[in-house]
């Protein structure tokens, strides 16, 4: 193999033999992580229902992430020409100042009881109150598993709710420590088995019995701080990046049209990674913007004090997940991401699809808290990379020319012929399906007659 080649400009051969030379993979791993011999339609069929095959997405591998001083390879599962290319491209940049630091909270998870038809909400909460201990015991009955891996129900917690346009309710909640897992099973499990208690104590009717995927007792974070040097490009030096990086972070702290797609910007990392390892990034989703909604209480001194709600542009209070300040001691730039993060390395599709499994081993996390931080780390190292490009010279040049690659290869073109297509489409600045379809038969016809 040519030494000398970068990952991105190696055959898909290359890339794969670099990424077992690196991590180690046994040819079987790297054969699921990369679909060859992945997810069969036997597996397909005991995971959902009605199949009729396996769907396919490309895997690519974002480099250059060092986490608490630990490199990762990071697998990523994504429709989306420039994303994997952007997390490398922010991952270099914040290597430049050690890296990422990363870290998760416990992982404990809310389950909700919903308790209708009680004549007196605060009574019903006091009777609970005095028998949370029982309540607590009965729900550690229903995951003996996981009291033995050190998990298990840790509160509950009630919340009247007067006002609801279905009379008043009581809610329950229960916050359970799921260990590595993502934790709905067992959550919900356990709301099933308090469920007939709850109601003898409140003389109420149980109804809704399941998880909250508001998941804010399971946030994860990462911090970088990346010298001004490492923002220097092309013409640009690295006071000027740094300080329009800034103005456009300041656009989303202000404006939740700009925040909404500032944080779809980080989800394209933090989605492509839960989806590669087999996690429900629907639920990271919600999460996510959930989290983005909330005023939260600041505990983080890197954010900033006051939060606008954006009130004037549209009413909706939508906050970026990320901020980005000036260090005050060295003018770094530093990052700062918090948002919940309810993954698993076991349990759910993490060991069922083989590729999911593989793409976990290729990360040697060890829990699933470290996930959580990597794949924080991977929603800033991509922020990072949009807002830097956003800033200058914007991102429809480095996106046009992966997108024309796309198209090249929905025209038939191949290999070499891919390349040559949508290298021409972009010097000419005419990208389109059509122009890389004549193209391709151009090329063909010269085959034919070559
Ligand atoms: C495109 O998928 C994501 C961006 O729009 C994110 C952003 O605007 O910050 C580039």
């Amino acid at each position: 193999m040519d030494g000398m080649k970068k990952f991105y400009q190696m055959t898909i051969e290359e890339r794969r033999e670099t990424i077992r030379e690196e991590s180690g993979l046994s040819a079987q791993a790297l054969a699921a992580l990369c679909g060859v011999n992945g997810l069969s339609e036997e597996t397909a069929d005991r995971m959902i229902e009605n199949v009729i095959g396996r769907y396919c997405l490309p895997i690519g591998i974002a480099r250059n992430f060092i986490i608490n001083g630990k490199p990762y390879l990071i697998p990523m599962v994504i429709e989306e020409p420039s994303v994997v290319a952007a997390a490398s491209n922010g991952a270099r940049i914040a290597a430049a100042g050690g890296g990422f630091t990363a870290e998760a909270d416990a992982p404990r998870m809310i389950g909700q009881l919903q308790i209708l038809n009680i004549p007196d909400p605060e009574l019903a909460k006091a009777a609970l109150e005095t028998k949370k201990d029982d309540l607590l015991k009965l729900a550690a009955e229903s995951c003996p598993r996981l009291i033995e891996r050190g998990g298990g129900p840790v509160n509950l917690e009630f919340r009247v709710l007067n006002e609801t346009a279905a009379g008043p309710m009581l809610i329950l909640h229960l916050t359970m420590d799921v260990r590595d897992v993502m934790g709905a099973n067992l959550i919900d499990t356990a709301l099933e088995a308090i469920a007939p208690k709850v109601e003898a104590i409140s003389g109420g009717t149980v109804r809704l019995r399941i998880l909250s995927n508001l998941a804010d007792q399971r946030l994860a974070r990462a911090r970088c701080s990346v010298p001004v040097s490492a923002l220097a490009f092309k013409n640009y030096d690295g006071e000027t990046v740094r300080d329009r990086m800034l103005e456009a972070a300041a656009f989303a702290e202000a404006d939740p049209y700009r925040a909404v797609t500032h944080n779809k910007g980080i989800m394209n990392g933090i989605d492509a990674v839960a989806l590669a390892t087999g996690n429900d990034w629907r639920a990271v989703e919600a999460g996510a913007h959930g989290w983005a909604g909330m005023e939260h209480t600041e505990t983080e001194p890197m954010l900033p004090r006051s939060r606008h709600r954006g009130a004037e542009s549209s009413g909706a209070a939508i906050h970026p997940l990320s901020h980005w300040t000036v260090d005050p001691e060295n003018g770094n730039l530093n990052g700062f991401i918090e948002l919940p993060l309810a993954v698993g390395i076991a349990g759910g599709a993490t060991h069922v699809h083989p590729g999911a499994a593989a793409a976990l081993e290729l990360m040697a996390v060890q829990s699933a808290q470290e996930l959580a931080g990597v794949i924080a780390s991977v929603g800033l190292a991509q922020n990072l990379a949009a807002l830097k490009a956003l800033s200058t010279e914007g991102i429809q040049r480095g996106h046009m020319s992966l997108h024309a690659k796309q198209m090249a290869v929905a025209a038939g073109a191949q290999g070499e012929a891919a390349d040559r297509i949508a290298a021409r489409m972009v010097r000419e600045n005419r990208v389109s399906a059509s122009y890389a379809a004549e193209l391709a038969a151009e090329i063909n016809k010269e085959t034919l007659h070559a």
